[in-house]
């Protein structure tokens, strides 16, 4: 993938020295309040987390490591994290056999916008493909940032995390890997299916669902964080799956374009059960004090989710895109 263009000050500085071999990067420019939504902020932030998944084309590897993108890494996580405690109240700690039951009322308590039901029922084709464009950020690298957290557990909840994530790698078969099967829904909409393809066309809000994965999974003090957001995401999967894919075949997917979202009705009803129990109500036990976080991070999870699709609804009640270059026929595939 390649760098996109800059959206502010903060990317124009930070572009501006990855171009180049690695080096001193000085102090960038300050957060903006309402980082969460702030389309420089989060790409910035997005940029410096994708280093140390594939990274980009035209910068250096060796700036994964360099200290002085680290500080100012430091710098963009804290006004992430920041905003998010500004945005999402944090629950109550609970004690670790309450843990499960505390997620459950969480999940079912968010309603958030009927961007499911308008899939399944109202969205044309172009708005199917907008969702699909938002979602490929995550997507296609399905896995990648809650796997930052099989090394920090332990026991049950290791085992726990492992076979969750087995599944969304296809169980070692390429081609049941949750990422190839969102491929072939990309191909099947007519939309390129390269890694990182429309990361220049998406907005600050897509880029911090993925974003606040990669806090949680990159530092260890939040790893109670991250399977609490892995939780709520396993927890909130099936049923709105089963609508994506109805609402696919309604505009005339196939089967294998529906695929992905099949899939997901399956597995996600099983790694619902394994991520609330056996990783998330394991992991409060071995770590009572933590339970807070668990459900804070699952907190994180729901109220992002709901920020985005209250941004993509609004923007398409409007008559308007989603996305930040909603010309068409430019997501289309351009091979
Ligand atoms: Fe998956
Ligand atoms: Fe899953």
């Amino acid at each position: 993938m390649r760098l996109p263009a800059a959206r502010g000050p903060i990317t124009a500085e930070l572009f501006r020295h990855l171009g180049g071999p690695p080096g001193t990067l000085g102090p960038l420019p300050d957060c903006p309040p309402g980082a969460v939504l702030d389309d420089d902020l989060q790409l910035a932030l997005f940029t410096c987390y994708e280093l140390h998944y594939q990274g980009f084309e035209e910068v250096d590897d060796r700036w994964e490591w360099e200290p002085s993108l680290l500080r100012a890494r430091a710098v963009l996580e804290r006004g992430f994290e920041d905003a998010l405690a500004r945005a999402v109240p944090r629950p109550q700690p609970v004690a670790p056999q309450h843990v499960r039951r505390a997620l459950t009322a969480l999940t079912v308590a968010d309603e958030g916008p009927p961007m499911a039901q308008f899939l399944q029922r109202t969205a044309d084709l172009e708005q199917f493909r907008e969702f699909a464009v938002h979602r490929s950020i995550y997507q296609l690298k399905e896995g990648d940032p809650h796997t930052w957290a099989i090394p920090r557990l332990h026991g049950g909840p290791k085992a726990a995390l492992v076979e969750i994530q087995a599944d969304e790698y296809g169980g070692g078969r390429r081609e049941r890997m949750h990422s190839e099967l969102f491929r072939t829904t990309m191909r099947g909409l007519g939309l390129d299916d390269a890694y990182g393809a429309y990361l220049g066309h998406v907005p600050g809000i897509t880029l911090a669902i993925s974003n606040a994965m990669s806090l949680f999974g990159l530092h260890r003090r939040l790893r109670g964080a991250l399977v609490g957001h892995l939780a709520a995401l396993e927890m909130t999967s099936s049923l709105p799956n089963r609508r994506y894919a109805a609402g696919l075949r309604r505009l005339g997917g196939d089967d294998a374009t529906a695929r992905f979202y099949d899939e997901h009705v399956q597995a996600d009803a099983v790694h619902e059960q394994v991520a609330a129990n056996d990783l998330c109500g394991g992991f409060a036990t071995a770590f009572p004090s933590l339970t807070g976080d668990i459900l804070y991070g699952a907190a994180c999870a729901l109220t992002l989710e709901r920020l985005w699709a209250e941004h993509v609804m609004d923007r398409w009640q409007c008559g308007a895109s989603s996305l930040l270059e909603p010309d068409l026929a430019d997501l289309v595939a351009r091979q």
